[in-house]
């Protein structure tokens, strides 16, 4: 038996060395070592041994199938190795191929403007407020001094949720928002920026779109407080050189009240289809916050004042980026998208 063994065991070793492939080398640890193999069928073998020889013929099948075992992996590392090495090999990179360039996702151009007007108003000490989307009525409405029959509530075509419940169809709602919240008459300065919702659809009206609203409340604000900061805003956001002109308007929430119109980006003022010939573009409404409005939140006119503003963020990026239809902002064409 132990004849029998050596004998086994060199032609293993043998098969071994000789393999040339990890799957010839798996053959061979079945082959051998398996269920089924040879050795296995050796150490069955020994129920016919006598009780003296059994231990020392026990041993020898173990030293044999440690060296088998030995072998196998040493092998099995040097021929995996050796495959891996081939495969590289073979492996050819031609370095003169173009690149394929991978598109990192970025900024939407709406945000880098929301972005920009945000920084400017609070590097001037503004802070930030927010409200719902989702508003009620009486904020949007009611409280800016548009009672529910008020003929200026068709200034915007409004989506109703329930008669008491629409999508905000402009920022003003915060203002009320933060005056209710404040101890009444302490000063406020905010900004709250924010998605606005009219049934409107052109090239220059979105359905869904964002408003910056502006208010500012404190003892003796007047009007050059209102006309110093828009200008500084929109030299800071267009450039020094920029015309800036506040022209009368009306708001039922404001009095008096002037929207804002920059000289136009597109021709410099000297008329073009953009600003349809004017050398204008208007950008924001404005105005010294109406007194009504000041009382229904709480606050008394006689003795705080403030200013409010509202602008469209989308307008103003058509004008930095010098778009001609915001509604590519919108459809999320990757071509459009990838110049900013
Ligand atoms: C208002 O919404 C007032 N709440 C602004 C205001 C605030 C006045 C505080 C006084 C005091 P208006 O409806 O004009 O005003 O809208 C303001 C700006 O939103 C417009 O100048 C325009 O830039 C932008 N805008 C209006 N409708 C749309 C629309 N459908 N799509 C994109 N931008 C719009
Ligand atoms: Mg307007």
């Amino acid at each position: 038996m132990e004849n029998q063994l050596q004998i086994l065991q060199a032609e293993a070793l043998q098969e071994m060395q000789q393999a040339q492939t990890v799957a010839a080398l798996n053959e061979l640890k079945v082959k051998y070592l398996g269920k089924k193999g040879s050795l296995t069928a050796v150490l069955r073998g020994m129920g016919a041994l006598s009780p003296e020889e059994r231990p020392r013929i026990g041993a020898l099948v173990n030293e044999v199938r440690a060296k088998l075992e030995a072998l196998l992996e040493e092998r099995a590392g040097a021929l995996k190795a050796a495959e891996l090495q081939e495969r590289l090999e073979k492996e050819t990179i031609d370095i003169t191929l173009a690149g394929r360039a991978s598109f990192n996702g970025h900024v939407h151009p709406l945000m880098l403007t929301l972005d920009r007007i945000k920084a400017v108003f609070m590097r001037m000490g503004f802070a930030v407020a927010e409200g719902p989307e989702v508003e009620e009525d009486s904020y949007n409405f009611e409280a800016l001094n548009l009672p529910p029959d008020h003929p200026a509530r068709d200034m915007q075509d409004t989506f109703y949720i329930t008669p008491e419940l629409l999508l905000r169809t402009h920022t003003s709602p915060v203002q009320a928002r933060v005056m209710q919240a404040s101890e009444p008459n302490s000063p406020v300065r905010i900004i709250a920026p924010g998605k606005v919702y009219r049934c409107d659809y052109d090239a220059t009206h979105s359905p869904m779109f964002h408003q910056v609203e502006g208010l500012v409340i404190d003892k003796e604000i007047n009007f050059a407080d209102l006309k110093g900061t828009l200008e500084l805003f929109i030299r800071e956001i267009f450039g020094a050189n920029t015309g800036v002109r506040f022209r009368p308007s009306f708001f039922p929430f404001t009095e008096p009240s002037a929207e804002v119109d920059i000289s136009c980006v597109i021709c410099q003022g000297k008329g073009c289809r953009v600003c349809k010939q004017t050398g204008w573009l208007e950008i924001l409404g404005s105005g010294m916050v109406h007194p009504r409005v000041l009382e229904l939140s709480g606050y008394d006119p006689n003795k705080v004042q403030g200013f409010a503003f509202g602008m469209g963020v989308e307008r103003i990026a058509m004008l930095l980026y010098r778009i001609d239809d915001l509604r590519l902002f919108y459809e999320n064409d990757v071509r459009f998208l990838r110049q900013f």
